[in-house]
């Protein structure tokens, strides 16, 4: 069953890491974050809001559809000051036009048909010149293969399954960047990223966060018996003993500018 964003037991779904340096130093080189009003459309669980703040935007505002991850956010950025949140919706943000300097959307587009509708939005509030950033897996970042670090490479591989769950929610890289320009967004680059996503001491730990398909949508898709199914393929798969694991996940990110 697909993850149910208002669901209060999702509530801190996306809270339980933070940003790691490899995020936080793409972002260095794509914009300058420095005293910038950023949209952090989205925003789940505030993992990201916070890395903005944390990196000296003005101010950051959360928006996302789900009160709940919302609360989420508020208790992750509780010690932040200029950050603020918003129930609305990507296709329909209630923030006004033209005053936000940089939007983010990280991890959000695969959860939308409208991409026309969600640009559109986002191009309406950037300022003239502003930057948008997307972030998100395509179909080719999905069907990579399993690896020390390319942990959820290896889900498909368990579970053939997925592979056609993931192609059918994911945008193809072509699609995305046709969608900025009809919309008034000018690509100024498209790459991949390799962003940590965490470092776990042992596999107990990394046992842990997927037994709670702790920001994983696609857990979601297996049964708790497949889950166990899963973990145990893993592990024999990474024979990591008492070793740290890095887990790495491959993303794609386009860039553009409000034209
Ligand atoms: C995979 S999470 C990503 C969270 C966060 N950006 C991150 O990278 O950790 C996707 C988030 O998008 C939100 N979302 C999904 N559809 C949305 C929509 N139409 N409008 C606003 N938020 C939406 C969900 O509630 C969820 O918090």
């Amino acid at each position: 069953m697909p993850i149910n964003f208002h669901d209060a037991r999702n509530r801190m779904t996306y809270t339980t890491r933070t940003a790691d340096e490899s995020w936080r130093s793409f972002m260095r080189e794509t914009v300058d974050v420095r005293n910038k009003r950023i949209a952090d459309i989205g925003c789940g669980g505030g993992i990201y809001t916070k890395a903005l703040i944390e990196m000296g935007a003005a101010h950051v505002i959360g928006v996302d559809f789900s009160s709940e991850m919302l609360k989420g956010a508020a208790s992750t950025c509780k010690d932040m000051q200029d950050v603020s949140f918003l129930q609305g919706n990507a296709y329909e943000t209630k923030l006004p036009a033209n005053m936000t300097d940089i939007v983010l959307e990280r991890g959000l587009i695969h959860h939308l048909d409208d991409l026309d509708a969600c640009f559109k939005e986002a191009c309406r509030i950037l300022k003239p010149g502003g930057d948008f950033i997307i972030q998100d897996r395509t179909p080719e970042d999905c069907l990579l293969p399993g690896s020390k670090h390319n942990i959820r490479g290896h889900f498909p591989e368990k579970f053939p399954r997925l592979i056609d769950f993931e192609i059918a929610r994911r945008h193809h890289s072509d699609q995305v960047s046709q969608t900025l320009e009809r919309n008034g967004l000018r690509l100024s680059k498209a790459f991949t990223l390799w962003e940590t996503r965490c470092i776990y001491t042992d596999f107990d730990e990394l046992e842990n966060e997927l037994l709670n398909r702790s920001g994983r949508s696609i857990l979601h898709e297996l049964t708790d018996t497949e889950l166990r199914e899963l973990i145990e393929y893993i592990k024999e798969k990474l024979d990591s003993g008492q070793e740290p694991i890095i887990e790495k996940d491959a993303w794609t990110v386009w860039a553009a500018v409000k034209a």
